[in-house]
């Protein structure tokens, strides 16, 4: 069951192509950081047009350097939602075209289940459930219990910014460029400042980081960048740490799993497997590059959640210790 995952949600194209919802034959990510940087952010007119501009050639691309035809495709699948109207057209209208001419299914899957999925690439997968999924990206903040590889209840999230966006939006207060998340953990290095607030510590499973973005701006200009930096991080850390290990507290799940941009902060990436050994559950986190927007994890999500339900793997043959035994 080979799936090309095609995801164009916000200012990345990823295109890849997965077999049996276990082996990444390729992945491929055209940026456009270098495009937006110069704006301070992502201009929502200008990421489709690059999309555009982009996606057909990726896949090409992808096809010659995987050696795959067109022929060796069974399924297309595409992020429907939610992320950027015009970014996530394009993607769509490619996938829906390509289906459409190749006589192939096509899956549409939701972005922020494709990123929980981005760990089904690592080495060892959940096997026992419930699972904790931890959602940290750009535009999401969210608590998921997993009872299944294919169901999904929300638990908690942020009422207003999501992290990414904090990390953002503090970056470009501090004057240092965008995307603000790498940039600020680059830069943070602890020194002598204010202590932030830390919103909603005690509020269950909420969480709000505008609050943040205000303490932040009255320090600005007044102190180092990078103690600032190391502070608001730190903050940041501390919150949704909290709130792991209250939901890891309430729910009691058998593992957790982190995803989305911001899994790849490595002080973030410290912080949970600190909490997952103190409560004796493994923790997965997925490598770096696919923490932020892929492709992989569209093909990956769209295997396990539409091809489940479709029977689309019924006759594929998988090896032990497989995730299909998760399906059981
Ligand atoms: O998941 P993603 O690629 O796109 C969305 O779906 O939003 O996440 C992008 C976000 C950006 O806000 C970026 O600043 C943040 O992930 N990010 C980080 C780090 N790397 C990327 N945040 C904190 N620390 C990092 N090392
Ligand atoms: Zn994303």
């Amino acid at each position: 069951m080979l799936i090309l995952g095609i995801e164009s949600s916000c200012d990345d194209t990823g295109v890849a192509l997965v077999e049996n919802g276990r082996t990444l034959l390729g992945s491929l990510v055209a940026s456009q950081v270098r495009l937006h940087s110069q704006f301070g952010g992502i201009v929502p007119e200008v990421a489709p047009r690059q999309h555009l501009e982009v996606i057909l050639p990726l896949i090409d691309k992808l096809l010659q350097e995987t050696k795959a035809t067109v022929r060796d495709i069974d399924a297309i699948a595409v992020t429907n939602g939610p992320g950027l109207l015009g970014s996530l057209l394009i993607g769509l209208n490619t996938g829906r075209t390509l289906a459409y001419l190749w006589n192939k299914p096509l899956i549409e899957v939701d972005h922020l289940i494709s990123h929980i999925y981005s760990n089904w690439l690592n080495a060892t997968t959940p096997t026992k459930w419930p699972v904790l999924a931890v959602i940290v990206s750009g535009g999401h903040t969210e608590l998921v219990l997993m009872q299944s590889p294919t169901k999904f209840q929300s638990i908690g999230g942020t009422r207003d910014d999501a992290v990414g966006e904090a990390f953002d939006k503090a970056a470009k207060i501090l004057g240092l460029g965008y995307p603000g998340g790498p940039i600020i953990s680059k830069l943070a290095k602890p020194g002598k400042v204010p202590k932030l607030p830390r919103p909603m510590l005690n509020d269950g499973l909420e969480m709000s980081f505008s609050g943040l973005k205000t303490a932040l701006t009255k320090l600005a200009g007044k102190y180092p960048k990078a103690a600032l930096a190391y502070e608001f991080q730190v903050a940041i850390i501390e919150v949704l740490s909290t709130k792991i290990e209250r939901a890891i507290k309430k729910y009691q799940p058998k593992g957790m799993l982190v995803a989305g941009g911001v899994a790849a902060n490595l002080l973030l990436r410290e912080q949970v497997f600190n909490v997952a050994r103190r409560w004796k559950i493994p923790c997965w986190v997925p490598e770096a590059q696919y923490c932020m927007d892929n492709a992989a994890m569209v093909a990956l999500a769209a295997y396990f959640l539409q091809g489940a339900k479709n029977n689309l793997w019924y006759n594929v043959k998988v090896k032990t210790n497989s995730v299909l035994t998760a399906h059981d």
